[in-house]
């Protein structure tokens, strides 16, 4: 029997498998559902200042390596998820639980980290800095100078476990520009990936761009986005304090995908359309898969091979 026990900070997990945000997370039912799956922890989708209906549909279409998405942030509401993580967290008070927030424009981080700091969450909270989604609103994380602004103003009010999900970066200057602004601040996690934004997928028998939103451009996740996601958790691993962990996201159709991950340097990884496309069963035959990769490498635990990526 091998051993799946993770960590991050001082929270621990059972399971290294979580969903991602944006999926089977936008209701309390969903988000139970997840803390009842094999999963080792579970995060909330991205709430913003106000509820929104997001993007006119169709704004999901599967592919037939992934998945092509412009959501636009439908959520009920930022307060709606702490309320859920609140009552959670008191209910099962040793099962860790990420709290995901995104911002329409850099004032909204201050505001909802205000609130968050003050009410009674203890667990972690994901500062999502990466939608490809909203229209007229770029990707904040691109943006050095926004980021950096939102992280300073966000980290005089916000003393409890943060972290950022970001977009993929795919220049080495932009790993290293990136990891240096993150290093300053007192972060306990990042989140890489989100989608490989602005993708177009086109229906083949009507000539036509499978989703409606933005024109049919909408962010790709799924198979495609493996090697990416693996670059991005090996980079940063490579460039970030030791004390700030990785959620591995993107690409994973199988447990060998989540060991490369691992392998890359990631704590926990985040399962996003495998579970779309699967449901709530991806996280036990993922958890299956993981186990039989460990026993075929010899490994009995998480720490043995997390990071330990070889290079020629
Ligand atoms: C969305 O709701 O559009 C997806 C959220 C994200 O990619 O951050």
């Amino acid at each position: 029997m091998v051993n799946l026990h993770t960590s991050i900070g001082k929270f621990q997990f059972n399971n290294p498998l979580m969903n991602a945000s944006g999926v089977h997370c936008m209701t309390a039912a969903e988000l139970d559902e997840v803390a009842q799956s094999p999963a080792g922890t579970l995060v909330t989708k991205s709430g913003t200042l106000e509820a929104r209906a997001g993007n006119p549909e169709p704004r999901y279409a599967g592919l037939a390596l992934g998945s092509i998405n412009s959501m636009g942030l439908p959520n009920l509401g930022y307060q709606y998820y702490l309320d859920y993580a609140v009552a959670f967290q008191a209910a099962h008070p040793d099962q860790p639980i990420f709290l995901s927030i995104a911002g329409t424009g850099p004032a909204d981080y201050q505001q909802m980290a205000e609130a968050i700091q003050a009410s009674a969450f203890t667990g972690l909270t994901e500062f999502n800095l990466s939608c490809p989604n909203v229209p007229g609103k770029p990707q904040i994380a691109y943006d050095l100078d926004t980021t950096a602004r939102i992280l300073d103003d966000l980290f005089k009010v916000f003393k409890k476990p943060a972290g950022i999900k970001l977009p993929p970066f795919f220049d080495l200057a932009q790993f290293d520009a990136m990891a240096d602004l993150l290093n300053r601040y007192p972060l306990t996690f990042i989140n890489s990936i989100n989608s490989l934004g602005n993708g177009l997928a086109i229906d083949p028998a009507t000539d036509t761009a499978l989703i409606r939103p933005k024109g049919g451009f909408g962010g790709i996740g799924g198979a495609y986005a493996k090697p990416i996601a693996l670059a991005n958790v090996r980079a940063f691993r490579e460039r970030l304090r030791p004390d700030i962990a990785i959620i591995g996201t993107g690409g994973v159709t199988s447990g060998r995908d989540v060991y490369e991950l691992i392998l890359c340097g990631a704590s926990l990884v985040s399962l996003g359309t495998v579970l779309q496309k699967e449901g709530l069963p991806a996280f036990a035959r993922l958890t299956g898969e993981l186990e039989a990769e460990m026993t075929a490498k010899g490994y009995d635990a998480i720490p043995d091979f997390k990071g330990a990526l070889k290079t020629l």
